[in-house]
């Protein structure tokens, strides 16, 4: 066990300057008192420029004036503030920058006598994130438009030729039957049958590409068919439900929403082991929510959905990414036995 032994106040000093976290004090008017080495580097002010200068002088926009005056009030009448809160400041250059900073009161006897503040520097950290964001907009985007080229493709130009084959086929089939073999006859009506599975799978491959469905007929309907196709494919009974009255939403929510429940009842047909699934879609006055829902076996969610990433799996991070793109919210719940419901708002 160390011995204790107390700090004494030039101790306290020395960390405070050393810091690597700009702190400062403030007086009641908003006059800087003290301020470390961080932040003289973080504002580009020197000590002297800083000591006696107004706060304003760093919080020059309208906006952070009155984040700044919020927190004042609401720290003098003893509320709570959400801590730590973001603030746009000005640099003596002039340049502009984003601060993280955590604000509490000075007391002295009983009375607030000013503001102390500690604040790092995260306009680079900001940077990235809104870049790595408008990268993802921009894949998303181009992914989808490739997608709806493919399935136009696979559309007009291999469904068609699909198309004459089986009618050929019949045709054959039945204007010679009476005069063919009987092994020729099956061997016939076996080409006919694999011809049209070839057409069905194609039409199911441009559906999940992009489903015209939806471009055409709208989300529900769109759901119904991915419903149907779940359960035809893998015999997972899926119900479509919808609460409230149905409205038409811009195709890019559709379709957001649509590529959402898509992914959603994939991992229900690859990892679940359900038997049954629901999707419930609920048109709010001000939001709509998409719930898909299974019975199966459920899983262990990580602290973090983005950490599924690196283990290769896109599937939900993918679906939180692209509800950011429309500042939605992503709920994910899953009891391990009672399957797994994902939840959009
Ligand atoms: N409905 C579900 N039931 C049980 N486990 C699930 C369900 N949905 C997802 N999971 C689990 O969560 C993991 C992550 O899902 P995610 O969709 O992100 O990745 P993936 O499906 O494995 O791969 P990808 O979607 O990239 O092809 C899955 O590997 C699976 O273990
Ligand atoms: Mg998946």
């Amino acid at each position: 066990m160390g011995t204790r032994f107390e700090l004494t106040e030039q101790h306290y000093r020395y960390l405070f300057e050393n810091a690597s976290d700009a702190m400062w004090v403030h007086d009641m008017k908003g006059n800087i008192m003290d301020a470390n080495r961080a932040f003289e580097k973080l504002t580009g002010y020197t000590h002297e420029e800083l000591i006696g200068m107004s706060i304003t002088k760093l919080l020059t926009s309208d906006e952070s004036l009155n984040i700044a005056r919020e927190v004042r009030s609401k720290l003098l009448s003893g509320k709570d503030i959400e801590q730590p809160y973001e603030q746009r400041y000005t640099r003596k250059d002039g340049e502009t920058g984003i601060m993280k900073m955590a604000t509490s009161p000075v007391i002295i006897d009983g009375e607030v006598k000013g503001f102390q503040h500690v604040a790092r520097d995260v306009t680079e950290e900001r940077q990235l994130r809104e870049n790595m964001r408008f990268y993802v907009q921009q894949i998303t985007r181009a992914q989808e438009e490739e997608r709806e080229r493919i399935a136009r493709e696979l559309h007009d130009e291999a469904s068609p030729p699909l198309l004459l084959l089986i009618q050929h086929l019949d045709m054959i089939a039945s204007n010679t039957k009476p005069k063919l073999s009987k092994p020729l006859e099956e061997g016939l009506e076996g080409l006919l049958q694999l011809t049209i599975e070839a057409l069905g799978g194609l039409r199911r491959c441009a559906q999940n590409l992009r489903p015209r469905i939806l471009d055409d007929l709208g989300l529900l309907p769109a759901a119904d068919w991915m419903a149907e196709d779940l359960a035809k494919s893998c015999g997972i009974e899926a119900q479509v439900k919808v609460i409230g009255s149905e409205r038409s939403l811009p195709a890019e929510v559709e379709l957001l929403l649509f590529r959402i429940a898509q992914e959603a009842l994939n991992n229900i047909r690859r990892h679940s082991e359900a038997s049954r699934a629901w999707i419930t879609i609920e048109f709010g006055d001000d939001k709509v929510i998409l719930m898909v829902k299974d019975n199966g076996k459920g899983f262990e969610l990580p602290r973090r959905i983005g950490d599924l990433v690196s283990a290769g799996k896109l599937g939900l991070a993918g679906m939180q990414e692209r509800v950011r793109l429309i500042k939605g919210k992503l709920t994910i719940q899953s009891e391990p036995g009672k399957g797994i419901s994902s939840r959009l708002t």
